[in-house]
């Protein structure tokens, strides 16, 4: 959860002396959504800046951005280090060969078994620590992180370094289960006799920038488009978190190990699809399919044998009772794994955890292959164009501001259907942006073949064998496209369907139908309610309509105020409005007017503005 109190925010934001033209949208501003917003935005990302996005470099808005990057409180506030290596997996910014899915997952598997967590005392003098470390073989990579505690990833170039330390790592004589992990505490000798020192190590960030960071950050873009660009650099995963998520899953695995010695913890969903922000939860996917391939039967002669086993009426059944008994083991065994809840009756039965440590929700599955095929898939459609990320990014943020979206089940529109949305989207640009499912497949040669409970998952995997789009559209413009085509979309009889790229009849009567890409039976937003889907429908007309207003150099709104995606992440004058059921019943003209008349009152230039002062609103 957001900890920090946004009351604060208002007195500290600064006078945005940004030109008129390019302030935009004087919506009151409300930081309860900026806290809303970012409470969401606990996730992770990887990619570096995309070209097309950095368009419309007027030179009013080159001398804006000289004016706001001048020295200043705020400009030294936001100066924050750049975070370091973002975009590593998918290799979209450079010209080198993009990696596969299972390539990237296979390498950072094996980096992760290679490293150990140690929770460490704040005063550890990190060049000690190391060299102490280095006793057990050289370390390719390190660093420190902040986590109710201070702990520290150490990668070893070798695996064998690790069964070394482990073997110099003593069990605690505590009344404790005596099992041996990779995540270790490091004690201080003689704490007494330390030196009180400041800490002496960086430790990198794991958790999103604050509200107000974001609000700067976005406000002194260059352009909509640059604002898009901003947000993904600020939410997206980090190098160490991604390298954190996949060492979690290798411990957990080691956990899992103890009953199925031969099974695999791998993460799925937003965790490795790169449309995850810091923060996000970390879906994992117990792999049991991998013992039976390991033994090689020998069919000499007459006899073939075979496991005893005990048999159980389904295969749901013996997932629910696999994953029972690895809940029971990360509840009693598993170190820093706390809050462990058994949701086996789900459509897909899963254990929920805390893992204390990293401050990682986990979700962990099995028999769920389809789920990492779609993630897969996610990633490709990621790494095929540099906007593809950013437009998911400001959608799926968009979404969680407005209440679109939310953590707990319900009838809300989840992150996976807004990104396919965004894709199906993307698909029917002229000329098309992505690639529609049903060509990938037609790309596939006989080694990316893959039938999953008999549904055909087949797509080509090798991402270099994709042409890149003609396509050239902004960014700007896209996210304003969205808004249109989603804003006008006949959800009444289509449904959207990524695998053929174009609008279908609906098959049935729910009132948002997306069709699931590998079960085409199935429809991934089914609990969506037609409530849910209409307040969906009116802000995305309500954004078109702002970003409408922006792109022709509408009404100034007054300094400080919010412009661009920055006013579009606002709660809306819908929003505020939904209180007031007779308000909301209101047609979409009216409600446009008394927007304008909002931006009015908002304006200090205006003659009706109240106070004249040039402050930000907190009214809701
Ligand atoms: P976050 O909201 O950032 O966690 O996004 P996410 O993509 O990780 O979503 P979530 O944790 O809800 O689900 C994890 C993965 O499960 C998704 O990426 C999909 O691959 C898959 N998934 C989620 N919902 C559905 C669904 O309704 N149908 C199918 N077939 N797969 C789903
Ligand atoms: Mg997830």
């Amino acid at each position: 959860m957001e900890s920090q109190s946004f009351t604060h925010i208002k007195e500290r934001l600064p006078v945005y002396a940004v030109p008129a033209r390019l302030r935009r949208n004087p919506l009151p501003f409300h930081l309860g959504a900026w806290a809303a917003w970012t409470m969401a935005a606990r996730s992770v990302g990887l990619l570096a800046r995309s070209p097309l996005c950095a368009q419309s470099r007027s030179p009013v808005r080159l001398a804006a951005a000289r004016l706001l990057s001048g020295a200043g409180p705020v400009a030294a506030d936001v100066g924050r280090e750049e975070q370091p290596l973002r975009g590593a997996e998918t290799g979209s910014e450079d010209k080198t060969p993009k990696k596969r899915f299972s390539e990237v997952q296979e390498e950072r598997r094996e980096q992760a078994q290679r490293t150990v967590l140690i929770h460490c005392p704040h005063k550890v003098s990190e060049k000690k620590f190391l060299k102490y470390l280095s006793q057990h073989g050289a370390i390719n990579n390190h660093f420190f992180y902040e986590s109710l505690g201070l702990f520290a990833v150490v990668e070893f170039a070798r695996k064998e370094s690790v069964g070394s330390l482990q073997s110099g790592t003593l069990m605690p004589h505590e009344a404790a289960i005596p099992f041996r992990s990779r995540f270790l505490s490091l004690k201080l000798k003689n704490a007494g006799g330390q030196p009180s020192e400041p800490p002496s190590v960086r430790a990198s960030q794991q958790l999103p920038p604050s509200s107000q960071r974001l609000l700067e950050r976005l406000c002194r873009a260059e352009s909509v488009g640059d604002q898009l660009d901003t947000l993904l650099q600020e939410l997206q995963l980090t190098e160490e978190n991604v390298r954190l998520r996949y060492l979690t899953c290798s411990l957990i695995e080691d956990v899992a190990a103890a009953y199925f010695p031969d099974c695999t913890v791998r993460p799925f969903g937003s965790s490795v699809n790169t449309f995850g922000k810091l923060g996000c939860d970390l879906d994992m996917f117990l792999d049991l399919d991998e013992i039976g391939k390991r033994s090689t039967p020998k069919t000499v002669g007459n006899f073939l044998l075979e496991f005893q086993v005990k048999n159980v009426p389904s295969e749901r059944i013996a997932t629910q009772k696999i994953l029972s008994v690895i809940g029971e083991c990360l509840d009693h065994f598993g170190p820093g794994c706390v809050g462990v809840q058994k949701i086996l009756n789900a459509r897909c039965p899963l254990v929920r955890f805390s893992h204390q440590a990293s401050g990682f929700q986990c979700d962990l599955t099995a028999n769920n292959r389809i789920a990492l095929k779609s993630s897969e898939l996610l990633y490709l459609y990621g790494a095929l164009d540099s906007r593809v990320r950013a437009l998911v990014f400001s959608v799926r943020c968009w979404a969680r501001a407005h209440s679109l979206t939310s953590s707990i089940p319900g009838a809300w529109i989840t992150n996976f259907s807004l990104t396919m949305m965004v894709i199906f989207f993307l698909q029917r640009r002229s000329p098309p942006i992505l690639p529609t499912l049903e060509s990938l497949k037609a790309l596939a040669s006989a080694e990316d073949k893959c039938v999953i409970e008999g549904n055909n998952c087949t797509f080509v995997r090798d991402l270099n064998k994709i042409q890149p789009s003609r396509n050239t559209e902004p960014l700007e413009l896209l996210l304003k496209e969205f808004f249109e085509y989603f804003g006008n979309f006949a959800f009444n009889k289509n449904s959207i369907n990524i695998r053929q790229g174009r609008e279908q009849n609906k098959p049935d009567s729910s009132p948002l139908h997306i069709q699931n890409p590998f079960e085409t039976s199935l429809n991934i937003s089914r609990n969506v309610s037609q409530s849910q889907l209409q307040k969906f429908v009116d802000l995305a007309r309500e954004s078109a309509w702002l970003l409408q207003q922006d792109g022709e150099g509408g009404p100034a709104p007054a300094p400080r105020q919010p412009w661009g995606l920055a006013a579009l992440l606002l709660p809306s004058v819908r929003d505020s409005r939904s209180l007031s059921k007779k308000q909301n019943r209101r047609p979409a003209s009216e409600r446009v007017k008394s927007l304008l008349e909002s931006i009015k009152e908002h304006n200090p230039d205006s003659p009706t503005a109240t106070d004249g002062k040039r402050t930000m609103s907190t009214h809701a």
